[in-house]
């Protein structure tokens, strides 16, 4: 869909979001940006401006139903009706079912299902009231790959593919596309505070299942990419599902 849209993007200070919130600035559309560390979301905010976008940045934890509605409120009254939408805010607590504390398996479904399924909800009457919008879900290679140690991370994500296509038959007809990235290793924050231990743990079962071809990573600003295209496709066109994946580095 052609034109200049408003986006709201979740965890939109750090890695994969920001990447997300400065390529809509660079389309020169408006942006709302929410994620929990305000300081680093002003930095982003001004990297879209910087990009040719407009930004508005405000607190928000997508497990909490009343900030969700808070963001949207001011989101909307500063930029206007929110037409597309990333779900993107996402956590990682990995390690086997009975080593991880039953507060932190909830904290990741909060974030990573729950919190995705109240941000659509709070965004969608206003989507098909003006008949137009897109929603988009961060998910992961994990839903493909199953791999060990994160079994909450991934029944979250799985949990999530399973609410976006069901989203997409409902809206059928609507005007309102609902879209999936799966994202393969990529740069940013995201297990930066696993410990080393559950790390080599991890790594080897990858190994031992066959998911670690190689290490090369993506930059974030790679996944952007696959974001922009769903959201840009021409109308009466819906992207269901895009995998991105991070090709091994020429000659290694
Ligand atoms: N990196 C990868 O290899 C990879 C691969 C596949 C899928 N993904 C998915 O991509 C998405 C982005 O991850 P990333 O790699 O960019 O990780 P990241 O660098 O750790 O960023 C995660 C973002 O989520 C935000 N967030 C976390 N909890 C939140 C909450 N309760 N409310 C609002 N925002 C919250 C964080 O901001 P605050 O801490 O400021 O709130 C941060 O902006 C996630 O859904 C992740 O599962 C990542």
């Amino acid at each position: 869909m052609g034109g200049k849209r408003t986006a709201a993007v979740t965890g939109a200070s750090a890695g994969i979001g920001a990447a997300i919130a400065r390529a809509f600035g660079a389309l020169g559309w408006s942006v709302a940006l929410g994620a929990r560390r305000t300081a680093l979301l002003a930095d982003v905010g001004r990297s879209v401006e910087a990009a040719g976008g407009r930004a508005f940045v405000r607190a928000l934890d997508v497990t909490d139903a009343l900030s969700i509605d808070a963001f949207f409120g001011a989101a909307e009254t500063a930029l206007g009706p929110i037409d597309v939408v990333v779900s993107n805010a996402g956590i990682g607590r990995p390690g086997l079912l009975h080593e991880v504390p039953i507060a932190e398996l909830e904290r990741e479904f909060r974030t990573n299902l729950f919190g995705p399924m109240l941000v659509a909800r709070r965004a969608l009457p206003a989507m098909l009231e003006r008949r137009r919008g897109d929603l988009v879900f961060i998910s992961s290679m994990n839903v493909v790959e199953l791999r060990p140690f994160q079994l909450g991370y991934t029944a979250s994500k799985a949990g999530v593919e399973a609410m976006a296509q069901v989203l997409r038959r409902d809206l059928e007809g609507t005007g309102i596309r609902t879209s999936i990235i799966r994202p393969g290793m990529t740069r940013s924050e995201f297990g930066f505070s696993w410990e080393p231990d559950i790390l080599v743990r991890i790594l080897d079962s990858w190994k031992e299942w066959g998911f670690l071809r190689h290490v090369d990573m993506m930059e974030a600003d790679q996944v952007a990419f696959a974001v922009v295209a769903a959201v840009t496709a021409p109308p009466g066109v819906n992207v269901d599902v895009i995998q991105v994946n991070p090709e091994r580095a020429p000659g290694k």
